[in-house]
């Protein structure tokens, strides 16, 4: 029996992890796409418009400049209207190395439109009066217009590709072909988009940027002049064709279609799905009118939801009255793989659930590169991925880049929303968070092969003397000797302090200090404080004063807070949790899973934390402030459906309006059970806190006690319960 699972496991192992994953940074807020430069910088955008620099060498993480986009934000997390703008792609110009240029998209703010421009960094930021406009995209916002795409990239030909998506509501469809002919409904209507050759929405672009513009390359869709089409088009048909990726050796251009809804063929069309595309040369990708392997939409009277003919694929008609370009399109192209939400017939591989594909780079074998997806000289292979599935795969292709077969390659990925390879064949990882949007767990990461070197792990910490830091732990898998150095960011900068198992902060302003471990081997791994609030007058210490063995419920702990400098008490506090010994909670406090989905669903977590204030106060402070009041439940009802300030600060809580009153009745008692089992004494440095008796739980855990001051870092220590 103990064989069987142990071969089980291993074959399961061997199925999936053949990629191993090592974090380069972690903390990003919806990073949507990165560009690797020569010298191994990588260079990302976030949703709401910082770039960032990151050094994969030493973990450093520097802000570049920050673009006033159009987009979701805290301020107005449950925005309507432009839901799916903000900075949206980024890529380095060709010869970035002399001439400092990357090129941007992004949504404007001072008009309704989506932008492409090259901006010059000037040392080592952006210098926005460099700003050169290449095009400009006018975009609907309202309905819910969305699939805004936005993926940019060079190709080998030295050629700027940018993925725009179709702009139209994806609802009130059936989850078929949005195709509303009706008047007032343009913004439900894809014909006026993806199907119009006179249109740059719903496309992939081409063109060839020079010193102050672009020109149009040959080979694009329409020969410029044209009538009734736009020659920046290389590829139409498209819904929200989010990553491309170009053939580095002959400039076939793959990408990731995200398809509608449907979950069943009906008499209005075949089910949704999401599409691999390749394009050796231009094309008509067929959205609104063709999806997957060519399967037309019936064109159908929204007016009466009648059926009409079918388009023919070899000359699709657009109708449509918001068309402004030509009424036949070229023919339409099958996609490269295709799978619905459903198991896949053709690609059992693909799996099942939600979709989101997206296509990541053609990976050739390289004898003197240090890492290689592929193993055999000769092959050939696409990676593609997929946002929702976490997941990526390995479409293997033979000489002429036909499919031969697919597999997966990666799972369990957190929302991979870009993938590049670097130029030693490892490759890099962008996960753009749990979230929908507001996260702060984006990350980025280098995917190598199973089997290779691993590199160490480490760990660092404050030290109670101020500016002082040491490393906590470091371990290496292979028992290799690794070595220690820090760095400090300043800026757009970082300073190499020293190496060893302690630092001391020189002199000087700094935003984080980092430890970079390195094996004999070079593989690194990262370790950072963050300085920005942290530990301006040092760290707490917390000692018991005549300590017990263990203490029971409801027993009273004496205890002593310290710190370098004094603390000041009235900004002193200290609580006290029990600790089951099933450890079930010792990740601290959180709501029940069925209420969490309720702060999600009303974006209450884009202001709140259980445990940390941010925008609004901890739902752990708010407990603990009202547990022991009366009518707490009929005030904070309240106060969440009229909004306001005052309590916790000066910024107000906007009227929570969608919030209903049994979902109000529910979130509100969660958050008041919260603090069961935590006491609190504030005001004091010294003196004695009641350990709580209202948890029922078997004794045998731990009493875990937290020591918090204004500027201080806090002090955490455990103590056994009875
Ligand atoms: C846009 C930011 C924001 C969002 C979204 C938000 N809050 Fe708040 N919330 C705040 C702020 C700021 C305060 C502090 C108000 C004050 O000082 O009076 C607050 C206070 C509270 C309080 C304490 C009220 C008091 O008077 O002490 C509760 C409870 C609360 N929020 C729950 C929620 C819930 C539940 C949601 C989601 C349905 C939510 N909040 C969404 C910002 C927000």
């Amino acid at each position: 029996m103990k064989y069987l699972i142990v071969s089980f496991l291993a074959l399961t192992v061997a199925c999936t992890a053949s990629l191993e994953k090592y974090s380069l940074v972690e903390g990003l807020k919806d990073p949507m796409e990165v560009a690797i430069a020569r010298d191994g910088q990588l260079y990302v955008v976030e949703r709401e418009g910082r770039v960032l620099r990151i050094n994969p060498q030493t973990g450093g993480i520097f802000e570049l400049g920050n673009l006033h986009v159009q987009c979701v934000n805290a301020s107005d997390p449950k925005s309507k209207y432009g839901r799916e703008d903000g900075l949206l792609g980024i890529a380095l110009d060709p010869n970035f190395s002399h001439n400092q240029r990357i090129f941007l998209y992004y949504s404007t703010r001072e008009s309704s439109a989506n932008r492409l421009s090259r901006f010059t960094l000037k040392a080592g930021r952006i210098d926005f009066s460099s700003e050169v406009k290449l095009l400009e995209i006018p975009t609907e916002r309202e309905n819910f217009a969305s699939h805004q795409a936005g993926s940019v990239e060079f190709g080998p030909n030295e050629l700027l590709y940018l993925s725009t998506g179709d702009n139209t509501n994806p609802f009130a469809s059936d989850g078929h072909a949005p195709i509303d002919n009706r008047d007032d409904r343009t913004n439900w209507d894809a014909q006026r988009s993806a199907g119009n050759t006179n249109d740059l929405r719903g496309k992939i672009l081409r063109i060839r940027p020079t010193e102050s513009g672009y020109e149009i390359p040959a080979g694009n869709l329409f020969k410029p002049g044209t009538a009734k089409t736009r020659p920046e088009i290389f590829v139409m048909g498209c819904r929200n064709p989010f990553r491309l990726s170009l053939n580095p050796r002959t400039s076939t251009l793959y990408w990731g279609e995200v398809g509608p809804d449907a979950r069943k063929d009906t008499a209005k069309g075949p089910m949704g799905y999401d599409e691999v595309n390749q394009a050796k040369s231009a094309g008509n990708y067929g959205w609104p009118f063709v999806i997957a392997n060519n399967k037309p939409f019936p064109i159908r009277d929204f007016s009466d939801n009648s059926i009409g003919a079918i388009t023919k694929l070899t000359a699709p008609q657009n109708l449509g009255q918001r068309n402004t370009g030509l009424k036949t399109l070229p023919p339409a192209h099958s996609a490269f793989i295709w799978y619905p939400y459903s198991d896949s017939k053709e690609f059992p591989n693909m799996g099942k659930g939600g979709r989101n594909a997206m296509a990541g780079p053609i990976c050739y074998h390289k004898p003197n590169r240090r890492y290689n997806i592929i193993d055999q000289n000769g092959d050939t292979a696409l990676l593609t991925y997929d946002w929702m599935r976490g997941k990526i795969f390995k479409a293997n292709l033979d000489g002429d880049e036909r499919l031969k077969d697919l597999e997966v390659l990666k799972e369990g990925l957190t929302h991979p929303i870009d993938l590049e390879m670097d130029r030693d064949g490892s490759l890099i990882l962008l996960e753009y968070g749990s979230g929908w949007y507001l996260n702060t767990n984006g990350s980025i990461s280098r995917l190598i092969p199973s089997g290779e070197n691993k590199p160490p792990s480490i760990a660092i910490k404050p030290l109670a003397e101020a500016r002082k830091f040491c490393v906590e732990k470091v371990t290496d898998p292979e028992n290799k000797q690794v070595t220690v150095q820090w760095y400090a960011t300043s800026g757009v900068s970082e300073q190499k302090l020293g190496s060893g198992t302690t630092i001391s902060l020189p002199p000087g302003k700094f935003t984080d200090v980092r430890a970079v471990a390195t094996d004999d081997m070079g593989a690194k791994a990262f370790a950072r404080i963050d300085l920005k609030g942290l530990n301006k007058k040092g760290n707490l210490a917390l000692a018991i004063i005549k300590p017990q063995k263990a203490y029971g419920f409801g027993e009273t702990v004496s205890f002593k807070i310290s710190s370098s400098t004094p603390a000041d008490p009235t900004k002193t506090r200290i609580r006290a949790r029990y600790i089951p010994a099933t450890g079930h909670d010792s990740d601290g406090v959180e709501l029940p899973a069925a209420i969490d989905q309720i702060a999600r669903a009303n974006q209450c977590l884009a202001c709140h934390q259980v445990e940390t204030s941010s925008v609004g106060p901890s739902y752990l402070d708010v407990s603990i402030k009202y547990r022991s009041r009366k009518n707490t439940v009929g005030y904070l009802k309240k106060k969440l459906k009229s909004g306001g300030a005052g309590v916790w600060g000066e910024v107000p809580m906007p009227p929570q309006a969608a919030l209903n009153d049994a979902d109000a009745d529910k979130i509100i008692s969660a958050i008041i059970g919260l603090s069961k089992g935590i006491s609190e004494k504030t005001g004091t440095l010294q003196g004695k806190i009641q350990l709580s008796s209202d948890v029922s739980s078997e004794p045998g855990g731990a009493w875990e006690l937290t020591a918090e001051s204004d500027g201080y870092s806090p002090a955490i220590i455990r103590i056994p319960a009875r």
